[in-house]
């Protein structure tokens, strides 16, 4: 994971600049920070276990002056544990470097340079390149052939900015990992990704896999690791790449919850005609592949994963095959992408590595590949044939909560595109989007009563070690992100379990007192009403989530949070706020940092 800052040039000073992109950078990782950077001369070297912040504190007393240049780095471990010896930058002999990724053949390097004398101080991956670019240093003296020489060695991941003690160049590359490269007036920047560098600069050179970047105070150059010179454009900073602030709320969480009506009013904003028809401007030129579609397959991680389930009740309807995969498995898997098969890769930060390499594997296997992406212009955006935005604005919290919601809605679109298409669109699909554009005002009326009422179930739940959660049919994707929302910020074992399916041997857990939340829809409502009586036989605490006119749901539960009642899929909406509710409570309540849980970071960019 990791984000890796870099700058050279005299207007700005180092120290500041590596600051300012390491916190926006910080939701790739907090297990440590660090930066190295060189002044007349001078190398400044400091790293701190924990958050940005330490490191500030640790920086106060250099002082800030202008013109060097440095590296910087934020990290989410992948080898060896958070401490300030493991914390990067990492240093050997000449060469200071920042890695983000992970080097798969470390060890073979380590002995390779062991058997030369090398002697390692840390448990990474990474000193090992370090070591690699000292070790060809020395043998060729050209600072940029070593560099390469370096690269061509490596097998893994990486995103690597490098220095080294001559301090007058920097050095960078990038396989897999992201890589941004600003251009500014006299002084470049290089950071993980492209919005981290919106403070500094509107234009930018996204890297290429295998570009290998020079920079000196007077210009830099590419070159490609395989000989070729690569031109690399400038392209500008879309307008749309705002940055985000808490505005009062004591948690980007909270914020980002509460601020849903509104995201799903952007997600939806001239995406719905009067006569209620998809418009979907960034799928227009796919549209025959779409018409002609055979199979629908839907990839991605985590809660974006959780959101595909949910719709594919609604996709089924379409009468094609439909396959929704975790993309830590779909590159991997041994079933063959047929012809004619549409894959979306659905994802907040566009930068998810197990997406991405889902995807590469679905490009060269001649699939249509279509992102569902809220991050503008990340990887999978610019990777994808075409793409629909969220346009949720930037998620900040871990958590993913709007994100979510926005998947959802844009999902919705892009059924009713695909039923548009392939025949017509019925009353039923009518109305999903009638309701659809009916969300914003009735999630902004509900959310305060959902908030108050999920605050009574978290206090119920907070204290407990394990819980279920519990849904039928279309629900149990709900079920599924609430499970992996309460582990994820209140750090209680929460499992997911189709409602029908806990009598088949997770019902032995159920004791006195055992928290159970179901989701209660319209669909299978009595089976589900059976369902909680028998966890209810048993002593559970029963907790719903279910439509305000569900008298017997109500009287059978010890808490209820009651959600307006909707015709069709939108209500998945009302449902996912009242987790997010429930989660956040519950972590607020057992005092925890809501917004950065332990050992997670915002955007995976590891396998
Ligand atoms: C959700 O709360 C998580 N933090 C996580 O599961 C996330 O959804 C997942 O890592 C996928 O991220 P993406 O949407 O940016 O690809
Ligand atoms: N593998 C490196 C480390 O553990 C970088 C980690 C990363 O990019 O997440 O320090």
């Amino acid at each position: 994971m990791c984000g890796i800052a870099g700058y050279i040039g005299e207007i700005n000073n180092p120290k500041e600049v590596l600051l300012k992109i390491l916190k926006n950078l910080e939701y790739r990782g907090y297990d440590s920070a660090g930066v190295a950077y060189v002044q007349n001369s001078n190398v400044v070297y400091k790293k701190s276990v924990g958050e940005l912040k330490n490191l500030v504190k640790l920086l106060k007393s250099e002082k800030a002056k202008k013109g060097g240049l440095g590296i910087g780095h934020t990290r989410w471990a992948t080898h060896g544990k958070p401490s300030v010896k493991n914390a990067h930058p990492h240093n050997v002999g000449n060469v200071f470097i920042v890695h983000n990724g992970i080097i798969e053949n470390y060890k073979e390097i380590q002995d390779f340079l062991e058997k030369k004398g090398y002697k390692f101080k840390t448990d990474t991956d990474t000193e090992k390149v370090a070591g690699l670019f000292d070790y060809f240093l020395k043998q060729t003296k050209d600072p940029f052939e070593a560099f390469k020489n370096t690269l061509k060695m490596l097998k893994g991941a990486y995103a690597i900015v490098a220095f080294t003690k001559e301090g007058d160049k920097i050095f960078a590359s990038k396989l897999s990992s992201p890589l941004v490269l600003g251009v500014g007036e006299g002084e470049y920047f290089l950071a993980s990704d492209a919005l981290a560098l919106s403070d500094f600069t509107k234009r930018v050179v996204y890297l290429q896999d295998g570009d290998i970047l020079q920079i000196d105070k007077l210009g830099y150059k590419i070159d490609h690791i395989n000989g070729n010179i690569s031109d690399r454009k400038i392209e500008n900073l879309n307008e749309l790449m705002s940055k985000a602030e808490k505005e009062g709320f004591d948690s980007y969480m909270l914020k980002e919850i509460y601020e849903q009506p509104q995201s799903i009013q952007t997600s939806t904003a001239g995406r719905i005609s009067k006569d209620l028809k998809p418009i979907l401007g960034g799928l227009t030129e796919v549209e025959p592949e779409l018409k002609s579609a055979k199979e629908i397959h839907f990839i991605a991680a985590g809660t974006s994963y959780n959101a595909a389930l949910a719709v594919k009740h609604l996709f089924d309807e379409l009468g094609l095959p439909v396959f929704v995969k975790l993309a830590s498995e779909a590159k991997y898997d041994n079933e063959k992408i047929r012809e004619n098969t549409v894959a979306f890769f659905i994802s907040q930060s566009g930068e998810t590595a197990d997406t991405i390499s889902a995807l590469e594997r679905y490009k060269k296997e001649g699939a249509l590949t279509l992102g569902v992406v809220n991050t503008v212009a990340s990887t999978i955006a610019r990777e994808t044939h075409a793409g629909v935005y969220n346009h949720a604005g930037p998620e900040i919290s871990v958590a993913s909560t709007k994100a979510f919601t926005s998947q959802l809605s844009v999902l919705f679109l892009i059924y009713s595109l695909f039923k548009k298409l392939k025949s017509t669109l019925s009353d039923k699909d009518k109305l999903l989007l009638k309701e659809l554009l009916q969300i914003p005002k009735k999630l902004e009326d509900t959310l305060p009563s959902i908030d108050k009422q999920s605050l009574k179930v978290a206090q119920k739940i907070f204290k407990k070690k394990s819980m279920f959660t519990l849904a039928r049919g279309e629900l149990y994707p709900i079920a599924k992100e609430a499970a992996l929302k309460i582990k994820e910020i209140s750090y209680i074992h929460a499992e997911a379990y189709p409602a029908g399916e806990l009598k088949h041997g997770p019902i032995a857990l159920i004791e006195k007192g055992f928290p159970t939340l179901y989701f209660v829809g319209n669909n299978l409502y009595e089976k589900t009403i059976s369902n909680i009586q028998e966890v209810k036989a048993r002593d559970a605490q029963v907790f719903s989530v279910c439509f305000d006119n569900m008298k017997e749901i109500i009287k059978i539960s010890d808490n209820i949070i009651k959600i307006p009642k909707l015709k069709t899929a939108t209500s998945l909406i009302f449902y996912a706020s009242a987790l997010q509710l429930i989660a956040y409570h519950s972590a607020k309540l057992k005092k925890l940092n809501v917004d950065k849980p332990r050992n997670l970071a915002k955007s995976v960019t590891v396998e």
